[in-house]
């Protein structure tokens, strides 16, 4: 994870890095730092803190940091404890080299150790560190930096973007990638260097996705790009839609409250979007009519809550599509025995776009000649650049690391998706297939009245109640058991109370046992009848052992919600979109627990919203 933002130009360095900085804070917040070269003598200042940006900030009142060339991070942690003395930038011995890093460098214990025995001393415990020294020790073998970048790239093992500067080489900056992302903005004499052009999306629309592979050196009004044998690539910027900065909260306490209720517009847009694109959606996808007429199997990848998402939608290709799906979980699904299936394709899910594990998980696909379709939220990232199809979701900028609207963009493009297959496959009608898209219409208003109908019960009694357990499960049957897990991992991320969830008619074979007075059961009900009246037994399992029931249920399902402790009932739907229509109540009711307990929910700790790691 972390950001590396950096600046070379006409302007002073530190504005542009610290603001590409806050921008970027969503990649970590463990700690962050800034260093450039002072115009007089090309010696480094920098400042570097625990905490995120506004630490950083407030750090600069006493010191006079500025610079034409400078650079910028935000950590989370892999190497080495959060200490100022782990945050980036790190240097070289003689603090000539400065250096911010993304990513994991594999092989810095061998590294360090041979550093060490040549004399070099280290002052973190970061593998980053190593980098400086290794690249230092270089310089004194190469006259010429390039091919001490060179060996540099080929000695690192692991996956990396870095950007550099160096006192002796003060109007340039040296940066490299491998498998990391990283890319440039060309302006007016300046170029910004980010991990994510949201960092400059304000300043240029002219972009150089870094290849990967390459490192480059970059001047104010230049870029020279090699790859790592030292091959001068001729790459040139192109001029990129840049994601719309909107940072504002719009007077919402937190952004994870603001991102609850974008959730109605984002089901509208989703359904006017795709219904807009629904004549060339296949070719955007990489395919065509008669391939998806053929197709047998989809492989839905992601992680986390991605992952959950690509759990409902299951549901909705097997029934209403009557393709065969497997979900794959990103980091664990490429170590498995591959069976290849020519008439399979496979869908990434991913907000970010960035997810090492999902980008992982392609390539893995794309080795055994899958065809891959990228259903991501940020149009720039790498996981759109790397597949051969692409389906945009319709989210808009999320900001909370906790995810709320990408995933109902997810589930409700998904949905959408389903029909479109099954209308081209002749298993729905026309009316169908629009008779489709309203029912998704009808959930996003169900979203957001919910919340408000019971917005004053959860704010004044219920928050403050249920902030008191310290451990809840999270029961569902069928398509609300992927919901359910939904809910136990956004409860646990943003108020750290442990959750666990289950298929409910597991609850008998083991996790009953733990079920109390002191246990609050979480159950998401289904509008099926007959697994509705399953579910109703499992429930009635945990009253019999004194559980404390807590119910999302649908109107006239009268015995689980009297068996309730407490109950939110909300409008019937098509039976496959009842999660959809509990999300965002759901969602307020945790977000509210979070804040009850006062927790920084809009970046949770030890988390970040991009996970560029595996
Ligand atoms: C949870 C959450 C994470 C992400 C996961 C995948 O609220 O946000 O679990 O869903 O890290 O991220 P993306 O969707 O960016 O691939």
């Amino acid at each position: 994870m972390c950001s590396v933002v950096g600046y070379v130009g006409k302007n002073l360095s530190r504005s542009f890095v610290m603001q590409g900085l806050a921008r970027l804070e969503y990649r970590g917040y463990d700690s962050a730092g800034f260093a450039c070269l002072h115009p007089s003598d090309n010696r480094v200042i920098y400042a570097k803190v625990e905490g995120g940006v506004s630490n950083l900030l407030k750090s600069f009142d006493s010191l006079p940091i500025e610079g034409y060339v400078g650079l910028g991070h935000t950590r989370w942690s892999t190497h080495g404890g959060i200490s100022t003395d782990n945050a980036h930038p790190h240097f070289d011995c003689k603090r000539k080299i400065s250096i911010v890093h993304n990513g994991i460098v594999e092989n810095h214990r061998d590294l360090r150790r041979e550093l060490e025995q040549e004399g070099h001393i280290f002052h973190s415990e970061t593998d980053t560190e190593v980098i400086a020294h290794v690249l230092e020790s270089l310089l004194t073998r190469h006259e010429n930096p390039k091919n001490a970048v060179i060996e540099l790239v080929n000695t690192l093992e692991g996956a990396y973007a870095f950007a550099i500067i160096m006192s002796d080489q003060p109007d340039s900056m040296i940066v490299a990638r491998k498998r990391s992302p990283l890319c440039l903005g060309s302006g007016e004499d300046e170029m910004f260097i980010a991990s994510d052009l949201l960092a400059f999306a304000d300043k240029t629309n002219k972009v150089l996705f870094l290849p990967d592979e390459c490192f480059a050196f970059i001047k104010k009004d230049s870029v020279e790009v090699f790859d790592f044998n030292g091959k001068k690539l001729s790459t040139r910027f192109q001029i990129v839609d840049v994601p719309q900065v909107d940072d504002l909260k719009n007077g919402f306490e937190h952004y994870m409250l603001k991102e609850i209720y974008d959730q109605k517009k984002v089901i509208k847009d989703t359904v006017s979007n795709y219904k807009a694109q629904a004549s060339s959606i296949w070719h955007q996808m990489g395919l065509s009519a008669p391939q998806i007429k053929c197709l047998q199997r989809i492989s839905l990848i992601g992680c986390g809550t991605s992952w959950h998402a690509g759990l409902v939608a299951q549901f909705f290709f097997e029934s209403i599509a009557g393709i065969k799906v497997e979900v794959g979980l990103a980091s664990e699904m490429r170590y498995r025995t591959f069976f290849p299936d020519p008439y399979s394709i496979a869908i990434a899910i991913s907000q970010s776009g960035e997810t090492a594990d999902t980008l992982e998980a392609l390539r893995f696909l794309q080795n055994h000649k899958m065809h891959t379709v990228a259903l991501v939220n940020v149009s720039s990232s790498t996981m759109v650049r790397q597949t051969a199809g692409y389906l945009p979701l319709y989210a808009g900028l999320e900001v909370s690391v906790a995810s709320t609207k990408a995933f109902t963009a997810q589930v409700a493009a998904l949905y959408w998706l389903a029909n479109a297959m099954a209308y081209e496959r002749g298993k729905i009608d026309k009316d169908t297939f629009k008779a489709a898209e309203d029912e998704l219409l009808v959930v996003a208003e169900i979203i957001e009245n919910s919340i408000e109908e019971y917005k004053r019960e959860i704010t004044e009694t219920l928050a403050a109640k249920y902030a008191q357990y310290s451990t809840a499960l999270f029961l569902g049957r069928h398509i609300a058991h992927p919901f359910a897990m939904e809910a136990s991992l956004k409860l646990k991320e943003i108020s750290y109370i442990f959750t666990d969830s289950y298929p409910a008619g597991e609850l008998k074979h083991g996790p009953l046992a733990l079920v109390d007075e002191k246990m609050p059961v979480f159950i998401f009900s289904v509008v099926d009848e007959e697994l509705y009246h399953k579910l109703l037994t499992n429930a009635q399992e945990v009253k019999a052992r004194k559980g404390h029931l807590i119910v999302f249920a649908f109107e006239g399902q009268t015995e689980l919600i009297e068996l309730a402790d407490t109950v939110f009932i909300i409008p019937k739907v098509n039976p496959l979109l009842g999660p959809l229509a509990m999300t965002g109540l759901m969602q307020f009711f945790v977000y509210s627990i979070a804040k009850e307990l006062g927790r920084p929910i809009d970046k949770p700790r030890n988390l970040a919203k991009s996970v560029t790691v595996e």
